[in-house]
């Protein structure tokens, strides 16, 4: 049986990270995975140029059953520690939009990066790897798997979340924590699209591939700016996806198609300059004249000129277009989810170090336990800060 000081089960975001900050501490690291290829969510992120990071890393971005949790690991490994890298390694990259840095070439990079810090740091790599069985030690653990039987004083679990099957997402790290005794809150799937109700399907599938920005509000409160995007199996876009994590079945979510405008202001204006055009042709400049002939044709908006539009009318479209509100029928599920909702109780871990607080020499790290970013780099963030944060202490 090999004998490492640490053993990694997971080769992606998070086990990459605390696999080469261990190895640096000249701690003798195996790096395990099931799959044929290191970092496979990293190769694929960001349309194929990983969002690695993001400029504005705040707590709030993260949902988190304790909201604090995060704090430690973010502040201790932050987004200008991951950039730094990324520039010692000549990596050109750029800001797309709020804050978001992307690849400028491929995501690639990122991957071939982090294998290459493994490698300097004297990380052992062995993938195709099935674990069968973990068995707690006096000291440490001991793991039978395909390739053999390992002993470790740490185990660290970055086997990740459900989103995205076929990508090879299993449910191994809940196992392991129930064989370990640790709650696991209830997962669902996070930043994905919505599909609609059959009736609403049916109103607004010929509108696929309309995108126009809007504001999502979930019930709880929650906001995003940003664009939707009507698909034919409902709605997507980031506006979209960011709410859909704040969103429970059953609940409403509106959406204000003009985030921009006092849409009663910019009536009386239009309607002073040009009384005889049709309301139609006024409302296609601020959106998509599909979604505009689409809604009239519904009968939700009105086929008449600026001067035919009464007072109480203009309020009420302006209700309508300031509160457009929708109730899904459900989403897309972990098929096309970015991230996994729920996972390992944070409550049974150490924030500084995500070791597990009843069981010495365990950890979690990434988005196996309950946390959760925005869309937009949060979530590689929290795989860099979480994986740092057990890789410097096992
Ligand atoms: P990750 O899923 O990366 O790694 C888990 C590893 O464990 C995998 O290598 C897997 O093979 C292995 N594994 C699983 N089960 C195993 C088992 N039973 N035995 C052995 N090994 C096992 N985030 C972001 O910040 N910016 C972005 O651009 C994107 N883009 C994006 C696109 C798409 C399509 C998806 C699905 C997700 C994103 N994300 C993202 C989210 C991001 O990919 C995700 O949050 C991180 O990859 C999580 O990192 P982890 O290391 O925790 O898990």
């Amino acid at each position: 049986m090999q004998k490492f000081d640490v053993i990694i089960i997971g080769a992606g975001a998070a086990g990459m990270m605390c696999a080469l900050t261990a190895g640096y501490r000249g701690r003798s690291v195996l790096l395990l995975d099931n799959a044929k290829q290191l970092g496979r969510k990293i190769l694929i992120s960001g349309g194929g140029r990983c969002n690695f990071t993001n400029q504005n890393i705040e707590t709030s971005a993260y949902l988190c059953r304790n909201s604090h949790f995060v704090k430690s690991a973010l502040a201790r490994y932050t987004q200008w520690d991951f950039i730094g890298m990324v520039e010692r390694h000549g990596i050109e990259f750029h800001e797309k939009t709020l804050g978001q840095l992307f690849c400028n070439e491929s995501a690639k990079d990122i991957v071939n990066m982090l294998t290459t810090e493994c490698d300097w740091a004297g990380v052992t790599t062995q993938l195709r790897t099935e674990i069968l069985n973990i068995d707690r030690l006096e000291k440490g653990f001991a793991l039978e798997t395909s390739e053999g039987g390992y002993q470790c004083d740490s185990l660290v679990i970055a086997t990740g979340g459900l989103s995205m099957p076929k990508l090879g997402a299993t449910p191994f790290g809940y196992k392991v924590a129930e064989q370990f005794g640790l709650k696991l809150l209830p997962t669902t799937a996070g930043l994905v699209p919505f599909t609609l109700q059959p009736e609403d399907k049916e109103k607004y599938e010929e509108l696929s591939g309309i995108a126009l920005p809007v504001t999502a509000t979930a019930e709880c409160g929650k906001q995003f700016k940003e664009a939707m995007l009507f698909t034919h199996r409902g709605l997507s876009g980031p506006a979209v996806l960011q709410i859909s994590s704040y969103w429970k079945p059953g609940e409403k979510i509106s959406f204000n198609l003009l985030p921009e405008l006092d849409f009663v202001e910019w009536c009386k204006t239009i309607t002073h300059e040009s009384p005889k055009l049709s309301f139609k042709n006024a409302l296609s400049r601020l959106m998509p004249k599909r979604l505009v002939e689409r809604l009239m044709e519904l009968g939700d908006l009105p086929d008449k000129n600026l001067n035919q539009l009464g007072k109480g009318e203009i309020q009420q479209l302006s209700d309508y277009l300031h509160n457009w509100q929708i109730a899904p029928n459900g989403t897309e599920g972990y098929r096309t989810a970015e991230v996994t909702l729920g996972g390992v109780d944070t409550d049974e871990l150490s924030s500084k170090t995500m070791e597990a607080k009843k069981v010495p020499g365990l950890y979690f790290i990434g988005e196996v336990m309950d946390v959760s970013g925005w869309l937009g780099g949060y979530n590689f963030q929290w795989a860099w800060s979480s994986g740092y944060a057990a890789g410097e202490v096992v």
